[in-house]
């Protein structure tokens, strides 16, 4: 079958996977091709069972795999015949050197600028997918011209704007499509043959065009700003708690006003996931070593109120149970960063076990999804148990915390579950999920976020 382009990703990640997966889909023109040093990755994503939980994935990787759709691990021969190349690899916090535990680390992201250079044949337009700081486009352009024997590459900034857990949604009606180009001639002329891969299925005028360092910018400001309702909510939560107001009313109210709105204001036990951290300490380690102090310590501060959220509710576990959880067992409803995700990269469960872990708490952890993953972040350590069964889970425990917004742990027999507990017992519900009278009623004490507790027992 002859196609009209091809379309390469290299990183067979959340993002590459799911979002070459939606443009094969949408594009049966198009050869799209996802390439990664990952083998067991590839062969996943080649299998029924993806190598990533989302939603409405396995059927659109079903409609296109093998069609215009192809995962596999010879990068250089990818890289020869490719015409468009998004780079979606993993730009994590650096741990080592200068900027360590802040910066992003490029190392990932500058092999495969290499490795293009290295192994092109042909003039190719370069995408970044992943999340870079701002000026990496620059840095790529030397990288690739260095020795490029003629051949042409232009680079584009396209990131990526999906949230786990709904990214199938998100990938087909995205709130918007942002390109960033040189403003040059050529630069202009590569853009528009990425806007129009995305015109297949995105509206006109939801896709944005900017110039290349405004989008690599917009990219961690978006997550800054998201994190940072989240942190203004759960910063709120804890003035609550000690009020008597209601977080999620107080929410309400605020997010009428429809210039602030209602999304995005739900107090939990912290946000998580493999990008708000990162993104911002990113952001700034950029505005630190611009001489930007104030601003880098106004979003310092994000991170920083996200860590007391965490540290908040383990505390109050402690002393709500009596400042000894010593071989009480727990049971943790939930792993995953959040609902519809096996992820678990910086999910505030891993803090929260570590540290009951400590307090030589027996936790047993249940989540439909990220039971794998937790059993490897958590490998040897003791005191820990897991299964997929939170009635299992519950049984013979002096607490139940939960900790990620399963919808299916709304639906559970409480009042079966408290027979099967030990007394008095306790449910501190970090994501607000579950229906506090209720259990009260049927004689829980009650522990929500920036909200009254429900106890029976006089302190
Ligand atoms: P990921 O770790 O799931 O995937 C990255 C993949 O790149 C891995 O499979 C890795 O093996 C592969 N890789 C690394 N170096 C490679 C190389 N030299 N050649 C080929 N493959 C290589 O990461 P992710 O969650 O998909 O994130 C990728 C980027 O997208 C990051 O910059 C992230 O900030 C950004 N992002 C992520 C999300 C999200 O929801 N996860 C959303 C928006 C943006
Ligand atoms: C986030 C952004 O929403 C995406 O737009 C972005 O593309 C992505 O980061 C990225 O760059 O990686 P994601 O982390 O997948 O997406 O999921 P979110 O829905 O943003 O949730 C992040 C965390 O915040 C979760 O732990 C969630 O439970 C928590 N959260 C979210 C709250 O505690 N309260 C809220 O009101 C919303």
């Amino acid at each position: 079958m002859s196609f009209e382009q091809r379309i390469l990703c290299i990183g067979a990640g959340y993002v590459g996977g799911p979002t070459m997966a939606m443009i094969a889909c949408k594009c049966p023109h198009l050869k799209v091709t996802v390439v990664d040093i990952n083998a067991e990755r590839i062969a996943q994503w080649n299998s029924d069972r993806l190598p990533i939980y989302e939603p409405g994935l396995d059927e659109i990787v079903r409609s296109a795999r093998g069609r215009n759709l192809f995962f596999h691990t010879d990068i250089p021969a990818a890289i020869r015949e490719a015409d468009i190349i998004f780079v979606s690899v993993n730009t994590p916090t650096k741990t080592f050197g200068e900027g360590a535990g802040m910066a992003a680390d490029l190392q990932y992201w500058e092999k495969t600028a290499r490795q293009i250079r290295d192994v092109a044949t042909s003039s190719k337009i370069i995408v970044e997918k992943s999340t870079l700081p701002v000026k990496t486009a620059q840095a790529m352009e030397r990288i690739l011209t260095a020795s490029s024997n003629g051949i042409r590459f232009d680079i584009l900034s396209n990131p990526e704007f999906l949230a786990e857990g709904s990214a199938v949604r998100d990938l087909e009606f995205p709130d918007r499509i942002l390109i960033g180009s040189r403003q040059t001639p050529e630069g202009i002329r590569a853009r528009d043959q990425l806007v129009d891969i995305y015109a297949h299925w995105v509206p006109r005028e939801r896709i944005l065009t900017i110039d290349i360092w405004s989008s690599e910018l917009s990219k961690l400001v978006a997550n800054a700003f998201l994190a940072q309702r989240i942190s203004s909510i759960n910063a709120i939560s804890a003035l609550c708690e000690k009020t008597g107001a209601d977080v999620t009313e107080v929410a309400h109210a605020v997010g009428l006003d429809s210039r602030i709105g209602p999304k995005f204001l739900n107090a939990s036990v912290g946000f998580g996931g493999s990008c708000f951290k990162k993104d911002i300490l990113n952001l700034v380690y950029i505005c630190k070593t611009l001489g930007l102090d104030d601003v880098a310590a106004y979003w310092q501060h994000v991170v920083d109120i996200n860590e007391k959220q965490k540290e908040r509710f383990v505390i109050t576990m402690l002393r709500s149970m009596f400042n000894t959880l010593a071989g009480k067992k727990i049971a943790v409803f939930g792993f995953a960063f959040k609902a519809d995700t096996g992820d678990i990269r910086e999910s505030p469960a891993i803090y929260v076990v570590r540290k009951l872990l400590e307090e030589k708490a027996q936790v047993v952890v249940t989540d439909p999804k990220a039971i794998e993953n937790a059993r490897i972040e958590l490998e040897g350590a003791s005191g820990v148990s897991f299964t997929e069964d939170p009635y299992e889970a519950a049984a013979g425990s002096h607490a139940i915390a939960v900790l990620t917004e399963w919808s299916l742990f709304r639906d559970l027999d409480y009042e079966a579950i408290h027979r099967s507990m030990a007394k008095p017992a306790f449910v501190f519900d970090g994501r607000n999920l579950l229906d506090h009278d209720r259990l009260y009623e049927i004689g829980f004490n009650v522990y929500p976020i920036g909200k009254p507790k429900r106890s029976h027992l006089h302190e």
